[in-house]
């Protein structure tokens, strides 16, 4: 078996269709994919799964609102539009799943046959209040009026034969493993919710639908009558995604997946409900969920009655993918709520990405051409020894703020150093040493500083490295080498290219 350390398994979670992608999906989608790329900067095997959530009543609204008459029609078409998206995103999923999909079923009735052998499902009746916008039944808490606080839409009122999962039965074992396990749901505010939740409110629920209610879904295996929750059946894709049911040598390669980010809004489902299911299965629990916080829109929720809805794809192709990237993560601590507004994008655009970063670039291989006919000077002290420890330790906490607030205290400190070294005086008087001693230590920290931003900007980067003139035996480096003092090769010639961040103009 491979080391643990090697590998590196890491989800989104599967988007309903009803609609195309808004700023918040890709929120969570770019997160994934920033760690992603961070570990397979690291020489690990990653694989980075993400995808659709189709079996789902609001789906088939939104499919026959829209005329369609073949809801597999209507799918197919939406999951394309997501995947198109990501790949217009620049997204580096391994792979797609989409839970209308064979292997998915696969997996789903296997599952299935599991739980339901360790005596976990039962009969019941179910009277209830279901919302849609949730795809769950509702608690009295969950009301306001008689409409779901969340959708702010009235439930509808059921009575069907149902199978049920007997959650209530792993509440003590959920407890005791959220003890446990400090670092299994993250934030610390989100684990204290989750751990609440388990210990006062949760209860058994109802894990399938009747068939004629609902139209869509995985069948029970052994009752053609009822459908499995979509809940239920969509949780299962972290699985099926890796091979459950369908592959098991490569199921158990990637299980358990290392990290399941989520939103906030869905945390009862994966920290409660998921491990419970795991657990009954005999399934070993995924080693980290971390819920992000959820963002407004120039302060108001984004929703389609406001007209606010943000679409990333038209963000992205006015001020660059990469710029888009950086903001969303450097904007709002993840974890935390936070707000999204396109003047604050274009503030930290001016300030951080042209100014800060651009500049520093410009400036420094400028004056090499001036000064050093364009070449590397002799390797010359310095250490980013310590800034690379504290980004290597926000980027495994997933604290991207931090890690992008390291990057800029170096940046910061080069741009002082030219303002303080004036390197244009050095040349004026003859100060050739300390001069070309200024020059390696501005260049050198430009790669370190490329490096450390990679994950978050690809494209920018790689123009970086390539104006540095960063050699092909730096990117074949081992991870911890190419952290190294002294990357950059006496001699090298830079490529001073375009400005990687055009200043936007009013
Ligand atoms: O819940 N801010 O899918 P979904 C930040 N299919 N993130 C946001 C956001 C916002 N304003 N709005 C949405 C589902 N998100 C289920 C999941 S997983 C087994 C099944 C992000 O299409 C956030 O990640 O409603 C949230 O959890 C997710 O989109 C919900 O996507
Ligand atoms: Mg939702």
């Amino acid at each position: 078996m491979a080391d643990e350390n090697d590998k590196y398994y890491v989800t989104t979670p599967i988007y309903y269709v009803n609609d195309k992608p808004h700023i918040g999906h890709l929120y969570t989608t770019i997160a994934a994919d920033v760690l992603a790329s961070y570990h397979r900067l690291r020489g690990e095997e990653v694989l980075f799964l993400t995808g659709t959530d189709e079996n789902s009543q609001k789906n088939t609204e939104a499919a026959e609102k829209q005329g369609y008459e073949d809801i597999q029609a209507f799918l197919d078409m939406m999951a394309e539009t997501w995947k198109k998206a990501f790949a217009e995103m620049k997204i580096t999923n391994d792979d797609f799943i989409r839970t209308t999909e064979g292997r998915h079923r696969k997996g789903v009735e296997k599952f299935w046959a599991m739980v339901k052998e360790t005596g976990d499902i039962y009969e019941g009746e179910y009277v209830g209040l279901y919302c849609t916008g949730c795809e769950a039944f509702l608690n009295e808490s969950d009301l306001e009026d008689g409409k779901c606080v969340m959708h702010k839409k009235a439930p509808q009122e059921l009575k069907e034969k149902n199978y049920f999962f007997r959650l209530s039965a792993y509440r003590e074992r959920l407890l005791a493993y959220i003890d446990e396990n400090p670092d299994f749901i993250q934030p610390l505010s989100r684990r204290n919710e989750v751990r609440s939740y388990v210990d006062k409110f949760m209860e058994d629920i109802s894990i399938s639908r009747d068939v004629g209610a609902v139209k869509v879904g995985i069948p029970v295996p052994g009752d053609d009558t009822q459908v499995i929750y979509v809940w239920f059946d969509a949780l299962i894709n972290y699985l099926t995604g890796v091979g459950f049911g369908t592959d098991d040598a490569k199921f158990d390669k990637w299980w358990p997946a290392d990290l399941h980010i989520v939103g906030k809004d869905i945390i009862k489902f994966h920290c409660a409900l998921w491990p419970a299911m795991l657990m009954s299965a005999g399934l070993p629990l995924p080693k980290r969920v971390f819920a992000h916080g959820f963002f407004t829109i120039d302060g108001d929720k984004m929703s389609k009655s406001l007209g606010n809805v943000i679409d990333p794809l038209d963000v992205a192709r006015k001020y660059g993918r990469d710029p888009l990237r950086y903001f969303l993560l450097r904007e709002i601590t993840f974890g935390e709520d936070g707000d999204f507004s396109l003047k604050r994008l274009e503030e930290r655009y001016n300030g951080e990405l042209a100014n800060d970063l651009g500049n520093l670039l410009h400036r420094t291989l400028s004056m090499t051409e001036k000064y050093l006919s364009g070449e590397v000077s002799a390797v010359a002290d310095g250490s980013v020894q310590e800034s690379w420890d504290r980004y290597d330790a926000a980027m495994q906490s997933a604290d991207f703020s931090d890690a992008l607030e390291t990057v800029w205290g170096i940046l910061r400190s080069s741009n002082k150093l030219i303002d303080d070294k004036k390197p244009w005086v050095l040349a004026k008087e003859g100060g050739d040493s300390e001069l070309s001693e200024v020059m390696y230590v501005l260049l050198e920290r430009l790669r370190h500083i490329a490096w450390m931003l990679k994950p978050f900007m690809p494209g920018v980067t790689d123009r970086m490295l390539e104006q540095l003139g960063v050699t092909e035996s730096d990117k074949r480096k081992e991870y911890e080498d190419r952290k190294l003092w002294g990357g950059m090769i006496e001699g090298t010639s830079i490529a001073k290219g375009e400005p990687l961040f055009p200043r936007l103009e009013e």
